[in-house]
């Protein structure tokens, strides 16, 4: 239900530039085209009763509470689904009118329980509100009747409760599942008065299709559906805006207070990635940020055999700094290095770097986005001349093709994923490239026209097939080419991809999809008025990952679908703030806005900002400072918000390089994997304890808003400030807006970027400077970023790792909905009763063939390590490959993962491990050890010497 403090117009707004004038109450409104009487008269400041009607939702019109007089109509239209229109006059309120209304309450009130002052809802339910406002005063027809007063209550969803007695079947839920969320979970079942919501077929809400996104709960009129943190809480007393920090939608909400608790998170209407809509992790999976794990005091020790000790802050922030100076003394100042965070803000994430460029001396930083988005930021930089996706979201409902390169936006974008679906409903068309079967290429109402199911490793083989076929078929738009592009580089291009060793026929044994499907999805893509790309990183986590991003702006180009509304190449970044990180300079050979360190006009700026010289040469990636950490010339780290042991490819690797650092200082909610290896551990902060920003996969700036004081007492960017003072280098900053104006005057994307502004528009697309003082939704309008966009050959060269005789399966990773990249967050929550454990999915011929059955364990080989799942058999894997998720550090996805990498970005190949697999009775060694060194560590953290700080 929305909270009382936001305007509820009714119907959805409408676009129309035609504006049209009517009298309401005798006062003249004008109003767009298309609008309802009903929300022009709230437009006005009327304000009509209303059940079935919000304004999230198309109009019903079934409550009959609505309803208006209209001069020259007969009877009392529905104010909810009568359109405007010009000269029309409408009553809102007249006698006749305010006992048909009350009329229609008396009806819903006699079969409604009496219990206003102890509900969950009382102060904040549509239904009590409009028996105020129509002036009931008695039910005639009492309250013995037959009604549904018995009905029993549904309490299996974790988050929400499910009241029937309070139900008045208005189906504002039912529509919200399927226009909103577009999940199509609910009906109502029956008729007449036997008429009831039923989740799937009479299941309920936990096992029936729902996945949790609260779009229903908060549609809820009544306290039918209702969260249990109210009906445990009460209702809140205030609200602010932020900003979700879980994925790379970005989604805006309120998050609302009692005193400085959170009671519920409610998604922001004006929210404009959003418009009001949530997943399940943003909605309802915020109560780990006050979970016990939560380390709230800095702690230290020597090694990491030791037990922890509580310290105060200052004298943690003493000892790391000490620490780093003694092994820059001793090995060098190359030999320490920082890695910032993609979880967090853009301001934590600049200063992160600016500590390791300015107070460390050198480039060594680097960031989760290496892992993930590099080869998106090379690939889309050399191509088009900017590292970020060319659309806001908003774009996808003028789509008419949308196809999803390896990507799965229902679990990993949801939100996202709902604004697709509905156009698809509309009608827009969907090619799918992905080696499994995800839930997009079958939904409710939405079917892909062309499942590309490639084998991995295959993708460049896939869009320079795509590519073929619109070369060699005439399907380019040669004109746009002409206008925009290098035309030299275009003729050298298609000259390469129309040779017969591009097209569908010859690249069919090596993909696995038949050629004339991929003939088919290319005719439809070039075909569209206006096709758009989605891609995630199926594309990017491969050793050809820049490669592929590089064929996808090749073909978006060739085809003319760039620079408008509707078209586009778009990565979906995974988690809250990886564009951001990347664009405040994470990368070890790029200062902010992307700008290479070896260019002394750019480091001069940024020398005389910060008063020190910088280093010319590019610093070490993650790989590098793991490498050179085992063979002992890297000796100290300073990680943010990140959890290398567990997220980056080959854990023994990892882990033996974290181990051989004489100082590890981590600064996280919670004592990670990584923080395993720690000798200092500096509490961080949680979204909600903290002011800041994050930039989301549409170039979005959105506001992060402290509404509750920091647990450790200290911010996550004052810990940074705190130590580089003690390093030697100052930093002064009152307030992360200061910080945010230092960016702006260095980077010419943010120049224009600045906390008031941010407060006015909600957020902010970059660019945003003189030329876009607003903001860009749409990149490469007149020109492409790089003057004129380049194409570059994408050969294919298939991925060392391929299937054997000994490894002969194909593993691929990805994520389920529920929980979110390494899990320390959403493990923490409710959401682990859906996905409690990563599991093995593998093709039941494979199966059979070794003996597997449904639940059996099974260990999982591969060149670089073991470890031990549990099997499930399912056909959404094709025969050969086999896939899971690492949510859960104990299974070990990344023990068996290699250290393979995109050529241009180390990025790496997640999403291709031959392996072997086979039924097993234990789990794997590297469990075992992992299980006795998570032991101690956790003893030693229990045994922490406690001071009163
Ligand atoms: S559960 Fe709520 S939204 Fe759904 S029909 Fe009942 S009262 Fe209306
Ligand atoms: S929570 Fe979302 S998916 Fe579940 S029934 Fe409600 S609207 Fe549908
Ligand atoms: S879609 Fe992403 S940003 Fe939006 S609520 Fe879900 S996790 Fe948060
Ligand atoms: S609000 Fe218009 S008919 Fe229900």
């Amino acid at each position: 239900m929305y909270s009382v403090r936001e305007t509820d117009y009714g119907t959805p707004a409408r676009l129309s530039e035609r504006l049209v004038t009517l009298e309401i109450d005798g006062v003249e409104v004008s109003v767009p085209e298309g609008t309802s009487v009903m929300r022009a008269a709230t437009q006005a400041g009327y304000s009509i009763p209303k059940l079935c009607a919000t304004d999230m939702l198309e109009s019903f019109g079934s409550c009959r509470l609505c309803l208006v007089e209209i001069e020259g109509r007969k009877g009392y239209p529905a104010s909810c689904t009568t359109l405007v229109s010009a000269g029309m006059q409408v009553r809102t309120q007249s006698p006749a009118l305010a006992k048909l209304r009350r009329n229609v309450m008396e009806l819903y009130i006699s079969d409604h329980p009496l219990d206003c002052l102890t509900c969950p809802a009382n102060g904040n339910c549509e239904l009590q509100d409009m028996a105020g406002v129509v002036g009931l005063r008695e039910v005639r027809y009492g309250y013995d009747g037959a009604n549904h007063l018995t009905a029993e209550k549904d309490q299996s969803n974790p988050y929400f409760t499910f009241d029937p007695t309070k139900c008045i079947v208005c189906s504002r839920c039912v529509r919200a599942c399927e226009e909103v969320q577009g999940t199509y979970a609910l009906t109502v079942d029956g008729r007449g008065f036997a008429s009831m919501i039923s989740p799937s077929a009479k299941e309920s809400f936990f096992d029936s299709e729902c996945v949790s996104c609260g779009a229903c709960v908060q549609a809820c009129p009544t306290a039918t559906l209702m969260e249990k943190s109210i009906i445990d809480h009460g209702q809140p007393e205030r609200s602010v805006v932020t900003t979700c920090a879980y994925c790379g939608v970005g989604c805006s909400f309120r998050a609302e207070m009692q005193g400085t608790q959170v009671v519920r998170m409610v998604p922001n209407k004006d929210g404009k990635a959003n418009h009001g809509h949530s997943c399940v992790k943003g909605r309802f999976a915020w109560g780990y940020a006050t979970h016990p794990d939560r380390i709230i005091k800095p702690m230290i020790r020597s090694r990491i055999t030791d037990p922890w000790k509580e310290v105060t802050w200052n004298e943690a922030i003493a000892y790391a700094a000490a620490e780093f100076k003694r092994i820059q003394a001793k090995h060098g100042r190359g030999a320490v290095g920082g890695i910032t965070s993609s979880r967090c803000t853009n301001e934590e994430t600049y200063l992160v770097q600016k500590l390791v460029r300015a107070a460390f001396g050198n480039n060594n930083v680097d960031t989760c986005a290496r892992v993930c988005h590099s080869p998106t930021g090379y690939g889309l930089k050399q191509t088009l001349g900017e590292s970020a996706g060319t659309q806001n979201f908003d774009s996808v409902e003028q789509a008419d093709v949308i196809m999803v390169i390896g990507a799965n936006p229902t679990e990993g974008h949801p939100v996202f994923a709902s604004q697709l679906k509905r156009r698809l409903r509309e009608g827009a068309k969907l090619i799918i490239v992905d080696p499994r079967t995800i839930e997009l290429v079958r939904q409710p109402h939405v079917q892909a026209s062309h499942h590309l199911k490639l084998l991995p490793g295959t993708n460049v083989a896939v869009i320079n097939a795509l590519a073929h076929v619109v070369v060699t078929e005439g399907l380019t738009k040669e004109d746009y080419v002409r206008e925009r592009c290098d035309l030299r580089e275009y003729e050298k291009w298609k000259s390469f991809i129309s040779q017969p060793r591009n097209s569908p026929e010859a690249m069919e044994p090596i993909t696995g999809v038949p050629a004339a499907e991929v003939r088919a999805a290319a005719r439809l893509y070039a075909g569209a008025h206006n096709a758009a790309i989605y891609y995630g990183l199926g594309v990017t986590e491969h050793s050809q990952g820049s490669t592929m991003v590089i064929g996808i702006a090749n073909l978006a180009m060739a085809t003319g679908n760039l620079g408008r509304s509707g078209v586009g190449v778009n990565p979906l970044r995974g988690q809250n703030n990886v564009q951001g990180s990347c664009d405040m300079g994470s990368f070890p050979h790029e200062l902010p806005g992307y700008r290479h360190v070896s260019d002394a006009a750019v480091r001069g700026l940024f020398e005389s900002e910060w008063h020190v010289s910088l280093d010319a040469e590019p610093g070490l990636r993650i790989p590098n400072m793991l490498d050179a950490a085992l063979d002992g010339s890297f000796r100290g780290l300073y990680v943010q918000g990140e959890d290398i042991a567990q997220s980056d490819p080959n854990t023994q690797h990892v882990t033996d390089a974290l181990g051989a650092l004489e100082c590890l200082v981590v600064q996280d909610l919670f004592l990670n994997e990584t923080a395993r290896f720690a000798h200092v551990f500096l509490p961080g902060s949680s979204f909600l304890e903290k002011n800041g920003t994050f930039t989301n996969a549409e170039r979005r700036i959105s506001p992060v808003r402290k509404v509750m004081p920091p647990l450790s007492g200290m911010e996550d960017w004052e810990v940074t400030a705190a130590l580089s003072n003690a390093l030697g280098y100052p930093m002064h900053y009152d307030h992360p807006a200061q910080i945010m104006d230092e960016i702006a005057r260095l980077t010419p994307t943010f120049t224009g970027v600045n906390y008031a502004k941010l407060e006015r528009l909600g957020s902010i697309q970059w660019p945003c400077n003189d030329k876009a003082p607003e903001g860009t939704p749409v990149m490469h309008v007149e020109q492409f970023v790089r003057g004129k966009g380049k194409f570059i050959l994408s050969e294919y060269i298939p991925t060392d790792e391929r299937a054997t005789w000994e490894y002969p399966l194909l593993m691929t990773t990805g994520r389920v909905l529920s929980q979110y990249n390494v899990g320390a967050q959403t493990r923490r929550t409710e959401n682990n009763r859906w996905h409690h454990e990563d599991v093995l999915e593998i093709h039941p011929h494979d199966a059979e063939q070794r003996g597997v059955r449904e639940g059996d364990w099974v260990g999982v080989r591969s060149r670089a390590g073991e470890t031990v799942l549990r099997a499930t058999l399912t056909e959404r894997v094709q025969p050969g490959v086999v896939y899971t998720t690492f949510h859960f550090p104990w299974s070990g996805a990344n023990v068996v993962t290699t250290e393979n990498s995109d050529w241009a970005t180390n990025c790496p190949e997640y999403k291709v491990t031959a392996v072997q697999v086979s039924r097993v009775m234990q789990p794997s060694e590297w469990q075992k050890d992992y299980a006795r060194f998570s032991q101690v560590q956790d003893r030693l953290l229990q045994e922490r010497e406690r001071t009163q700080v």
